[in-house]
């Protein structure tokens, strides 16, 4: 991969990385779309990382379909496909982790300890491998985008991190390959709870409510209301540090977690007081 890089770099190439743990879905083949839009070429890598997951998460029941992502990559036009094994990723005797701390603290780095060092290493590791002069990420993991952005700078990396809005279903649910592990019942009813949760949110900021208590409060009666729900967090956040907000501004994220019986999906939006709603 490295080699190819080079090459590439040495005859003039700009190249775009969009990191992947495969599975791909629209919300992926947009990141790649974007990578052909700021790069000559575009790597997707593909790698479900252990690193980030915990013990008692769903590492081994990840869905994993190498065919099918490598025919989606090629029509996304992905010029490489990237899919290092494990062991090459972490060979024996690995030791390094790259903690991010603050921005990577709270919300799925408190439910999730470990996640975004996990994280933040293996992007780290892409990043040296790849060497891209543009990486992509979706702003559908917000706060996995701000930790790399903040890696990013303090580690004066000299590439460019695009943050791409969330592709949504019809009906609003965020894409992810999680989506898979909803039954029909769940997928219909409890799932579409967080994008509800959002535009209750945005409903009420644009009616003048600026309080995040109340605004968090209203958003989780809501999710709540949906039976087979349980709420993580459902919180104010400044989109770029992830530290809590007490007012609402224009830098101010809803972000949520929220258990869907087994399966736990994320979701969040900016809430832009004083604008028209109806954004991704
Ligand atoms: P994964 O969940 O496969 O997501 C890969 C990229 O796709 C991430 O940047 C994610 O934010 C983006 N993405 C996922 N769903 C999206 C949607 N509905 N709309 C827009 N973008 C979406 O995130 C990871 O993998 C991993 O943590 C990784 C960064 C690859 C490191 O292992």
């Amino acid at each position: 991969m490295s080699g190819w890089s080079k090459a590439a770099r040495a005859s003039g190439r700009t190249l775009a990385l969009v990191p992947t743990m495969g599975a791909l879905h629209a919300g992926h083949l947009a990141l790649m779309a974007a990578g052909h839009r700021h790069a000559d070429r575009v790597v997707a890598s593909l790698f479900v990382n252990p690193l980030q997951f915990g013990a008692n998460e769903d590492l081994e029941r990840y869905p994993r379909d190498l065919t099918r992502d490598t025919a989606l990559a090629a029509k996304a036009g992905v010029d490489v496909l990237f899919t290092p094994p494990a062991a090459a990723m972490y060979p024996p005797g690995h030791r390094t982790r790259i903690r991010v701390e603050g921005v990577g603290a709270g919300l799925c780095g408190a439910s999730r300890p470990g996640h975004f060092e996990g994280v933040a290493t293996v992007v780290a590791k892409l990043f040296h491998i790849v060497a891209p002069h543009v990486a992509i990420f979706g702003e559908k993991d917000r706060q996995q985008l701000a930790v790399i952005r903040r890696m990013v700078q303090d580690l004066d990396w000299d590439l460019t991190v695009v943050g791409h809005p969330t592709v949504r279903e019809a009906d609003g649910l965020a894409m992810s390959s999680r989506n898979r592990y909803l039954s029909d019942e769940q997928r219909r009813g409890p799932a579409l709870a967080l994008w509800q949760g959002l535009q209750l949110a945005r409903q009420l900021v644009a009616a003048g409510e600026t309080a995040s208590e109340r605004l968090e409060e209203a958003v989780r009666a809501s999710i709540a209301g949906h039976r087979g729900t349980r709420i993580d967090y459902a919180t104010i956040v400044d989109q770029e540090t992830m530290d809590r907000q007490q007012i609402v501004d224009r830098r101010s994220i809803l972000a949520m977690a929220v258990w869907i019986g087994e399966t736990r999906l994320i979701d969040n939006g900016l809430l832009l007081p004083g604008e028209e709603q109806g954004r991704s």
